[in-house]
């Protein structure tokens, strides 16, 4: 089983922009890794069964009233069940204060960046048989404070260029600091000592195969759903819900009911293309709805983009709730489950900024896919991906057979086009024009070979008309705006940056071939400060 009765190395979050990288690179070992928020208490860490406890960076330093610390019996606890600890940064520093050595803040004196680590003693348990007293490293250093006194039983093994102590351990009770980032690939052979930590030292056996995850999410949803209830799943085109789709299929098959909604802000061809997809490759029952008449009739003449995104979320349930009636009158039985393609990045909970009474706080959604369909639908849900990253979904639908083609499809908002026609969605043909723009931009990247490098990437149709020229005439036409970003997980972006030549083609393509429109501007904005949609 994939998370059960396998190793497993919990990593505690105190807030580091790096965390999350911390258990991905132990799930690339192929060991199970959860995070926790800092503030955990040692029944949640002890109910994991770690093999292996990471304290991670943060922002805090430890001497802020209030800063995130382990629970009071932690050191018994990982002493009793002799359990490897690695603080990294901020973790490195809550190990050195709890455990009676002293952490002063370096003044004027900080490191960040790439630097060198010098080794300080020949054959540490850290770095291994072999390493050698004043061999060096590159790491990505982080710290304002630093630790002038080690508690009792700690030697230095590392050194920062300023002479800081930036790695230390403890052989004994098998405790090890970290002033750098391992995780992050800037620390050149960060992965080799987290690889010496988890299989060297704690002697963690791997047992997190995307083959192991699929079999136990099958039998999980299996029990959930039991033998004779029935589900459903709203399809939106994308990864997540396409391969959350196709393992619930394989778990429970055609009591599974999938729906596309048609919405009517939908790009060129994408009906035809996603259904296709299903139906063909994936064989999995979907059913298309047409809703885009309704939904167009009542987005007629709105212009605020706030109204327009609820009544396309309201025209959205609406639509479902008449599906889960006719499932109902189908087959006899009342649709009790629901499938949401939830990821963990929507699930981990991060322990909270000292001093701001919360208890912990959820990360922000990571996009908003997530959120799904309201409580008073009456859904049990099933999500079985809430313990996955993005690529590993990827890998996950790859073993299922998703094409590759469809796994690596940008993600697509549920408002569709509404979203990226600025005004009212129905006016000035604008949903033609979008379409025909759309298609012939993405075809574009794609003949230039960079569709994967982009996370996402679209036309917006403005609500403006430019002069122009055309032939002898003079035009007053459409503006279109063009927009590729680069992200990795929509939280943050920045703009692609297409080749000269790239843009030219484009450009010219789009103002010949699209009757209507004589002007084409490239969105070189950043997220923060603009959001990657224009609405
Ligand atoms: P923003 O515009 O917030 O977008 O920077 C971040 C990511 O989320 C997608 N997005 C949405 N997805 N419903 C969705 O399903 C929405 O209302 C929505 N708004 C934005 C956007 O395409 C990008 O990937």
């Amino acid at each position: 089983m994939a998370t059960e009765n396998v190793d497993c190395v919990v990593v505690l979050d105190y807030g580091s922009q790096y965390t999350q990288l911390i258990t991905r690179r132990v799930r690339e070992l192929g060991v199970y890794s959860v995070l926790l928020p800092g503030d955990a208490d040692m029944q949640r860490i002890d109910s994991h069964k770690p093999s292996v406890i990471v304290l991670s960076g943060g922002p805090n330093s430890v001497h802020v009233e209030g800063a995130p610390s382990v629970p009071e019996e932690f050191f018994e606890y990982v002493a009793e069940k002799k359990i490897p600890v690695l603080g990294i940064c901020y973790g490195m520093q809550l190990l050195v204060q709890r455990l009676g050595g002293k952490v002063e803040a370096a003044v004027g004196k900080g490191e960040y960046g790439r630097m060198p680590v010098v080794l300080q003693e020949d054959d540490s348990l850290l770095y291994g048989p072999g390493s050698k007293k004043s061999e060096s490293q590159q790491v990505w250093m982080s710290h304002g404070d630093e630790a002038t006194v080690l508690p009792p039983g700690f030697s230095c093994v590392g050194k920062s260029e300023a002479g800081a102590v930036v790695a230390i351990e403890d052989r004994e009770r098998r405790l090890f600091g970290l002033q750098y980032h391992p995780e992050v690939t800037h620390s050149e052979r960060g992965q080799e000592t987290l690889k010496r930590v988890l299989f060297d030292i704690a002697q963690v056996k791997p047992g997190w195969s995307m083959k192991n995850v699929l079999d136990e999410q099958i039998e999980i949803v299996k029990k959930k759903v039991g033998p004779d209830a029935h589900v459903i799943c709203a399809l939106s085109g994308g990864v997540d819900s396409a391969v959350a789709a196709t393992l619930v299929h394989k778990a429970i098959g055609d009591r599974l009911h999938c729906v596309f909604v048609d919405n009517g802000l939908l790009r060129y061809k994408e009906q035809e293309r996603v259904m296709d997809m299903f139906r063909e490759h994936l064989h999995l029952p979907v059913d298309c709805v047409d809703h885009s008449k309704p939904m167009l009739d009542r987005l007629a003449g709105v212009t605020d983009p706030e109204k327009k995104r609820k009544i396309i979320g309201a025209e959205f349930i609406e639509c479902f709730k008449n599906f889960k009636s006719e499932i109902e009158k189908r087959t006899g039985v009342r649709p009790t489950f629901l499938v949401q393609g939830t990821l963990y990045p929507d699930v981990i909970e991060s322990c909270p900024p000292p001093g701001s009474d919360q208890k912990h706080s959820h990360t922000i959604k990571s996009h908003h896919n997530v959120g799904g369909l309201p409580k008073e639908l009456g859904f049990e849900l099933v999500e079985p991906l809430r313990m996955l990253f993005k690529d590993e979904v990827r890998k996950l639908g790859a073993i299922m057979d998703v094409p590759r083609a469809f796994l690596a499809r940008h993600p697509f908002p549920g408002p569709g086009l509404g979203v990226r026609i600025l005004g009212d969605v129905t006016a000035n043909g604008a949903l033609e024009t979008l379409r025909a723009v759309d298609e012939i931009y993405i075809n574009t990247i794609r003949e230039f070979g960079i569709y994967d490098e982009i996370w996402q990437a679209f036309a917006v149709f403005l609500p403006i008309r430019s002069v122009g020229v055309q032939g002898d005439q003079r035009t007053h036409s459409h503006v279109v705006g063009l927009r590729a970003v680069t992200s990795s997980d929509g939280m943050t972006s920045d703009w692609y940056p297409f080749s000269h030549e790239f843009l030219k083609t484009v450009s010219s393509r789009i103002c010949n071939q699209v009757a209507g429109v004589n002007r084409v501007v490239y969105d070189i904005s950043s997220k923060p400060p603009a959001t990657i949609e224009w609405e």
